[in-house]
C-alpha cells in the first residue's frame, strides 16, 4: 500500500517516516511526484488546512494521502502563533526568526505563565474524499532561551511537561514517543488500518 504524505517539509517527513516505520505502507512525499500544485494554507484552523492538503493531493494524484498541519499555541499570547506558526515572524520567516520573536514577546514572563502546547492535526483522504481526522496535543512551556540542535521549528524553545529538556535537546526517538505528532499518528494509523481493511 502506498501512502502519500502531503508535505515538502523534510523535517516533518522525517518524523512521520520514523513514526510509520512498522506500519505496512510505503511512504512518499510530494517530492516524488511532478506537477502537484502548491496548496495555499489559508484555513482558519489546523484542521481546515490539513483537510485541504489531504483532499487536494489525494484528488490530484488519485492516491491515498495524509496531511499534517501543526502549530504551537502559547497561553500568554492568547493561543498565538497557532495556525500561523510557520509565518509568525512575517514574510521570509525562518525557524530562528520565529523563535527569536517568541522569546522576545515572552521576555520577563515568569515560568508559570509560559504554558504552551503543540497541536498536530492529521487528515487522511482517498481520491479527494476525507476518510478521517486525528489530533494530537503535547503540553509544555516555553523556555527562557533557545537550547538544543535536534528537531526543527520551535523545538529549541519548547519544554514538554514532565521534562527538563527542550524537544531540541532530546534524542529524536524520545520526542517521537511523546510528541503531538506521534499522538495524532497513533490515531491516524487506526483510521487508515480500518479503511484499508474495509475498502481495499
Ligand atoms: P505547517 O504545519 O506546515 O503549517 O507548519 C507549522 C509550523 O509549526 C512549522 O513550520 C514549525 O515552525 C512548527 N511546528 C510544527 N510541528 C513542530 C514540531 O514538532 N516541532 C517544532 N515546531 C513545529
Amino acid at each position: 500500500m502506498e501512502l502519500v504524505v502531503a508535505t515538502r517539509n523534510k523535517d516533518k517527513l522525517r518524523e512521520i517516516k520514523a513514526l510509520l516505520k512498522s506500519f505496512p505502507v510505503k511512504v512518499f512525499s510530494l517530492d516524488s511526484f511532478k506537477g502537484v500544485p502548491e496548496i495555499m494554507e489559508d484555513g482558519k484552523t489546523l484542521e481546515d488546512n490539513a483537510i485541504k492538503k489531504a483532499v487536494q493531493v489525494s484528488k490530484f494524484l488519485k492516491k491515498f494521502a495524509v496531511a499534517d498541519d501543526s502549530g504551537l499555541e502559547v497561553e500568554y499570547l492568547d493561543g498565538d502563533p497557532g495556525v500561523y506558526s510557520a509565518r509568525f515572524s512575517g514574510k521570509g520567516a525562518t525557524y530562528k526568526s520565529n523563535n527569536e520573536k517568541l522569546l522576545r514577546l515572552l521576555r520577563g514572563v515568569p515560568l508559570v505563565r509560559r504554558k504552551a502546547c503543540f497541536k498536530c492535526v492529521i487528515a487522511a483522504a482517498d481520491k479527494g474524499r476525507v476518510i478521517g481526522i486525528a489530533e494530537g496535543v503535547c503540553n509544555g512551556k516555553i523556555s527562557f532561551v533557545s537550547k538544543g540542535d535536534n528537531g526543527f521549528g520551535y523545538d529549541p524553545v519548547f519544554i514538554p511537561d514532565g521534562c527538563k529538556k527542550t524537544f531540541a535537546e532530546m534524542d529524536p526517538a524520545w520526542k517521537n514517543k511523546i510528541s503531538h505528532r506521534s499522538k495524532a499518528l497513533v490515531k491516524a494509523k487506526k483510521i487508515i488500518s480500518k479503511y484499508l481493511s474495509l475498502y481495499l
